[in-house]
């Protein structure tokens, strides 16, 4: 059976079984846990104010969930999460050469793409010992760069198209001490290009091995409307795909999912389903990567 095969068999499984098990302790959302004590990189604390992530303007933005959903949600990403930092950092499984390097893609554009890279990163950003780099990629509606206020700032586009700048100068640090961000940089024309240009495979190493404790993740492009996000998934170690439910025609989801087939690391989160109160999200994900180097070799 092809991966796309069991992609969609497991999807239509867990359509006919939505319930994810909601007794998992702790009800704390990713927005409002306690900050960690510890920094993301005191190298980059100092340099510049740290970004403060609007709680409320994000809610109704709609990259937050609404308060009264947010108990629910951090139990979601807390399950979605568990596989990829167990991948990332090899806890009880081989580690995924680089698979702290993660996309979050989907076929299309609206599917939750935003929506799941912030919240998977503030989830990520409690974990013990792990920093996120959350990074706009979706140099093309760089939602998150416009909503955390750095719509016009410097961040990846400007390091793709000049190679004297300094990428990790261009980070911005959070009101959460272990999440930074990335922003899209200064639009042009030639946005598809760059991305897709071999610098951005050296600019992914580079985030990925500034700090053995860092997971980037990428809000990127959709799989199917654009050239560039083809190509940003040969540069990652794992990948998100965010279906929207009952959305997402088959077909579509099938065509997007043609396009990783060769990939080690792909995982499917299905978003916004409506079929239960804690049917919000579902997951699953399989990898058929035989050889885990580690971060430095990988
Ligand atoms: N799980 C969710 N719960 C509520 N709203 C969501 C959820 N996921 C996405 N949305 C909403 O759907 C819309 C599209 O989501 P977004 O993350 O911006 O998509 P994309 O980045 O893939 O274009 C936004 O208005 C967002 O608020
Ligand atoms: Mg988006």
């Amino acid at each position: 059976m092809s991966v796309v095969e069991k992609a969609i068999r497991k999807l239509q499984e867990q359509k006919q079984h939505p319930a994810v098990d909601p007794a998992v302790a702790g009800d704390a959302s990713p927005a409002h846990e306690p900050l960690p004590a510890h920094s993301a990189d005191a190298a980059l604390a100092g340099r510049q104010p740290p970004i403060v992530l609007e709680r409320g303007v994000l809610r109704a933005a709609g990259l937050l969930p609404p308060e009264e959903d947010t108990a629910l949600l951090s139990r979601q990403y807390r399950k979605i999460k568990h596989p990829l930092v167990a991948q990332a950092i090899g806890r009880g499984v081989p580690r995924a050469p680089k698979g702290y390097l993660l996309m979050i893609t989907s076929a299309m554009s609206g599917e939750g793409k935003s929506f799941t890279a912030l919240n998977l990163a503030l989830s990520l950003a409690m974990e013990k010992d792990l920093h996120v780099l959350l990074v706009d990629a979706d140099v093309a509606k760089p939602q998150l760069s416009h909503m955390l206020g750095l719509g016009d700032s410097q961040g990846l586009l400007d390091v793709l198209r000049d190679p004297h700048l300094d990428v990790e100068s261009l980070i911005r640090t959070t009101d959460v001490p272990t999440l930074s961000f990335l922003p899209a940089g200064v639009g042009t024309e030639d946005a598809t290009e760059l991305l897709s240009s071999s610098r951005m495979s050296q600019i992914a190493d580079l985030l990925g091995r500034h700090d053995s404790r860092r997971i980037v993740i990428f809000d990127s492009p959709p799989l199917l409307q654009t050239t560039e996000s083809p190509a940003l998934t040969h540069v990652v170690g794992q990948i998100v795909v965010v279906v929207r439910a009952d959305s997402t025609p088959q077909p579509v989801l099938l065509d997007a999912l043609k396009t990783l087939q060769e990939h080690p690391s792909v995982s499917l989160v299905l978003n916004q389903s409506t079929r239960s109160v804690t049917s919000a999200y579902y997951y699953y994900g399989y990898d058929y990567g035989s050889e885990r180097p580690n971060r430095d070799s990988a």
